[in-house]
């Protein structure tokens, strides 16, 4: 059991304020990413949950119990970085179970206690090795599994797969569910800037920009009905298309957003460009068209299509999937 509440949590740095009024309810063993752009304040607000950072105002809960102003070590939450600590003259073993060592847990106790977690992050046959001979992989699986051995009731996470290569990411994340599955009761909260680890993990996404929540859902409510343009545009990927002045006009809306599988190029489209550029990627294909806007749409077809370049299209939103956004940027009802 570990239920989080932040209520009302605001932070400065200096005359810079990073965290606006944030409020958030986490349940207990809840897997919550946070996404959101560069510098809208994702580290900052999980370091503030952590202890490394102090809060401004407001205030932070665990299980009902005032966490904000006891130290970060007394708060039962274990944090995993981008860039793994490990100590370099310590075995995987040791490194593993220092925590329990500090408790003066018995030797045979605290090997058994590694040789079980180490199975499960399928480390065992490394236990013996100093961390320079690990791949960089292997070693954030041991800043986990250092991690888990603390016992804590909330793990943090913050872009842990970020220096991983593309191949060893997708390993890693699939490992991080296994693991959520074999720790039901941990609450986890985790950061990253990656489409795919934000969607495929999350029980819920939070949404963050300028240090305000834009919007809380599961991925698919998110991906489905987004209450804004700007959390239309960050979640997926190639981003959702947009269509501007008299292009929007005629559906009744300042902006239309198009995702791309959902764009169909049709002789009765309502909407004229140009191709400039497809991309084949195997699976799909990603067309390009240009149009009066700055940023060009993008089609994905399935399978290989090929468009010659500089050909005039007419597109359409497929089985009325389209939004309509005011000049707010707030979604608004579609006219049918
Ligand atoms: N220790 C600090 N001192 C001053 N400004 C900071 C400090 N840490 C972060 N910031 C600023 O706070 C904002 C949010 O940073 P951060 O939480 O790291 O963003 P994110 O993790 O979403 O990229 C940024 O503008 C950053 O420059
Ligand atoms: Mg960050």
């Amino acid at each position: 059991m570990a239920e989080l509440k932040v209520a009302g949590v605001s932070k400065s740095y200096g005359s810079l304020q990073v965290l606006h009024d944030v409020d958030l309810d986490i349940s207990s063993g809840e897997f919550v990413v946070f996404v959101g752009p560069s510098g809208c304040g994702k580290s900052t607000l999980l370091r503030s949950i952590c202890g490394l950072e102090d809060i401004s105002s407001g205030s932070i809960h665990m299980d009902g119990n005032r966490i904000d102003d006891i130290e970060p070590s007394a708060r039962n939450i274990a944090m995993v970085f981008q860039s793994y600590a490990l100590y370099p003259h310590m075995t995987v073993a040791e490194n593993m179970g220092y925590s329990l060592k500090l408790k003066r847990l018995p030797k045979h106790e605290i090997r058994a206690k590694v040789e079980e977690v180490g199975q499960m992050l399928e480390l065992s046959p490394y236990l013996d090795r100093l961390p320079r001979a690990l791949s960089g992989g292997q070693r954030q699986r041991v800043a986990i599994g250092r991690a888990i051995l603390r016992n804590p009731r909330v793990f943090l996470f913050d872009e842990p797969l970020s220096n991983l290569d593309a191949a060893l990411r997708v390993h890693m994340r699939m490992e991080l569910v296994k693991l959520k599955k074999d720790l039901p009761d941990t609450t986890m909260i985790y950061v990253t800037h990656d489409q795919h680890e934000a969607m495929t993990m999350a029980d819920r996404i939070v949404v963050l920009r300028d240090g305000v929540i834009e919007q809380i859902g599961a991925p698919k409510e998110l991906y489905d009905r987004p209450d804004t343009l700007f959390v239309a545009q960050f979640i997926g990927s190639p981003k959702m298309n947009l269509m501007v002045g008299t292009d929007a006009a005629r559906f009744g809306a300042r902006t239309v957003g198009v995702r791309p599988e959902h764009m169909v190029i049709s002789a009765d489209g309502c909407w004229e460009g140009t191709v400039t550029h497809c991309e084949f990627l195997g699976a799909d294909t990603h067309v390009y068209v240009s149009n009066n806007s700055d940023e060009p749409w993008v089609i994905r077809e399935e399978g290989h299509v090929n468009h010659s370049v500089g050909d005039v299209v007419r597109l359409k939103p497929k089985d009325g999937h389209y939004y309509c956004f005011d000049e707010q940027g707030k979604r608004v009802p579609s006219p049918h």
